[in-house]
C-alpha cells in the first residue's frame, strides 16, 4: 500500500506480528524521589502546559481502547500521584470499561498513597505496583534520596483501601544487591509478591554495565540457599516476569530484560506525559501525538499515526548493544 498503513490489521498490530493489548500512559515526570537510575540529579521538569490535560489523555485512551483493542491502562510517571487530577483520570476511564477496558493499574513509589488510596479506589483504580529497592531505611534513603517511613505507610493504606499490589525492585550490583534476600522475606512476611528487576542500560547518568546487572540465575541462587525449593510457575503471556514459588508457598517474579528478553512476545505501547507514542522502552524517538490533537487532527488521522508508529515498532531489546542512546529519560517515559 502507497502509506504502509492500509496493509495492517484493524486491531493494534506491529510488523513483527506481536498484538498490543497494554497502554502505559504517564501522566507526569516529576518525581518526589530520585533513583539514581532513572531520574537525572538535578532534573528540570516539563512545564506543565506540555503535559497533555486529563480531557488530552481521555480521548487518547479512548481511541486505543475503542478503535484499537486496547483491554489494560498503567499509569505510570515520573510518580503518577503527583498528577493533579488523577482520581477525575480514573473515574473517565471507567465509562471504557463498557467499551472493552478491563484493567486500569498504577506503577507507583507508594510515598503518597498514605493520602489517596482510598480515593484512587473509589475512582476505579484495580491494582497497583510498588516500587521499593531497599527495606533498609538507610539505603533506602541513600538510593532514592527520601525517606522509607512515607512508603510503607504508603503500603499500608494500599493494603487498608484494598487495592492488591505487587513490589518491585530494580537490583544492581554494588548498590542494593545485598537487600535481595531481605526484601523478598519481608514481601513474603506480607504475604506479596516481590519482583526483582534486572537492571536495564536505560538509565539517565549512564552507570549501566553488564557487571552491574543481577542476573536472574544469581538472584534465584541466592533466594534458593536462604528460602529452600524454588519451582517455576507456567509463564503468563500477560506479565513480563517469570513468576517462580519458593518454599512451596511464596509467589515471586523476575523480570529478565536483560538475560532473557521477553520482546517476541511484547504486548504493550507507551505514551509519554507530553503526549508521544514510544512503541518500546528503547525506541530511538516517539510519534508526537499531541501536537497533531492540538493542531485539530480528526480521530481518523490519530488513528493512523498510531497505527503507523505502532506497525514501525522494532524487534526489541538486543541486550549486546550496550548502553542505548536516546533522547528521553526513564521518568518521561514511564518504564
Ligand atoms: P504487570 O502487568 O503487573 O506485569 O506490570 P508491569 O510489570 O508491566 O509494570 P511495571 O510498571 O511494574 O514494570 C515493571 C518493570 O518491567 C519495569 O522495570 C519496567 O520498565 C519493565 N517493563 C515494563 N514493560 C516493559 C517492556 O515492554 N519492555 C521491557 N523491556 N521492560 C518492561
Ligand atoms: N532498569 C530497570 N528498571 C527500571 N525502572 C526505572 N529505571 C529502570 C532501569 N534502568 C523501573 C522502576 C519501576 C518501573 C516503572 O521501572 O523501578 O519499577
Ligand atoms: Fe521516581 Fe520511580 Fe523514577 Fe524512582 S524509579 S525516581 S520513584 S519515577
Amino acid at each position: 500500500m502507497a502509506d504502509g498503513i492500509a496493509s495492517t490489521p484493524p486491531e493494534l498490530v506491529d510488523q513483527h506480528g506481536r498484538r498490543k493489548r497494554k497502554l502505559r500512559l504517564s501522566v507526569t515526570d516529576r518525581c518526589n524521589l530520585r533513583c539514581a537510575y532513572c531520574m537525572p540529579e538535578n532534573p528540570s521538569w516539563l512545564p506543565r502546559e506540555q503535559l497533555l490535560t486529563i480531557e488530552e489523555l481521555l480521548r487518547l485512551t479512548a481511541l486505543f481502547v475503542i478503535q484499537l483493542g486496547i483491554t489494560n491502562v498503567r499509569l505510570t510517571g515520573g510518580e503518577p500521584t503527583l498528577r493533579r487530577g488523577l482520581p477525575e483520570l480514573i473515574e473517565g476511564l471507567q465509562l471504557l470499561r463498557p467499551r472493552g477496558l478491563q484493567r486500569v493499574s498504577m506503577t507507583s513509589n507508594a510515598t503518597r498513597l498514605a493520602e489517596l488510596a482510598p480515593a484512587l479506589k473509589a475512582a476505579g483504580l484495580d491494582d497497583l505496583n510498588i516500587s521499593i529497592d531497599a527495606r533498609d531505611p538507610a539505603l533506602f534513603q541513600k538510593l532514592t534520596r527520601g525517606p522509607i517511613e512515607p512508603v510503607l505507610e504508603g503500603i499500608a493504606a494500599a493494603r487498608d483501601a484494598g487495592l492488591p499490589f505487587k513490589l518491585n525492585a530494580v537490583v544492581i550490583r554494588d548498590y542494593n544487591d545485598g537487600e535481595i534476600e531481605s526484601l523478598a522475606a519481608w514481601a513474603f512476611e506480607q504475604q506479596v509478591e516481590m519482583r526483582f528487576i534486572e537492571f536495564m542500560p536505560l538509565d539517565n547518568a549512564q552507570q549501566w554495565s553488564r557487571e552491574r546487572v543481577v542476573t536472574e540465575s544469581e538472584i534465584l541462587q541466592r533466594l534458593g540457599t536462604r528460602f529452600g525449593k524454588i519451582e517455576k510457575l507456567p509463564r503468563s503471556s500477560a506479565s513480563p516476569a517469570t513468576e517462580y514459588l519458593l518454599g512451596g508457598k511464596h509467589r515471586l517474579g523476575i523480570i529478565t530484560t536483560v538475560s532473557d528478553p521477553f520482546c517476541s512476545s511484547c504486548d504493550r505501547v507507551r505514551l509519554t506525559a507530553v503526549g508521544e507514542l514510544f512503541a518500546c522502552l528503547f525506541s530511538a524517538r516517539g510519534s508526537k501525538l499531541r501536537d497533531a490533537l492540538r493542531g485539530g487532527e480528526s480521530d481518523a488521522a490519530l488513528l493512523t499515526m498510531i497505527r503507523s508508529g505502532v506497525w514501525n515498532k522494532e524487534a526489541g531489546f538486543a541486550a549486546p548493544r550496550g548502553y542505548v542512546e536516546r533522547p528521553i529519560t526513564m521518568h518521561r517515559l514511564g518504564g
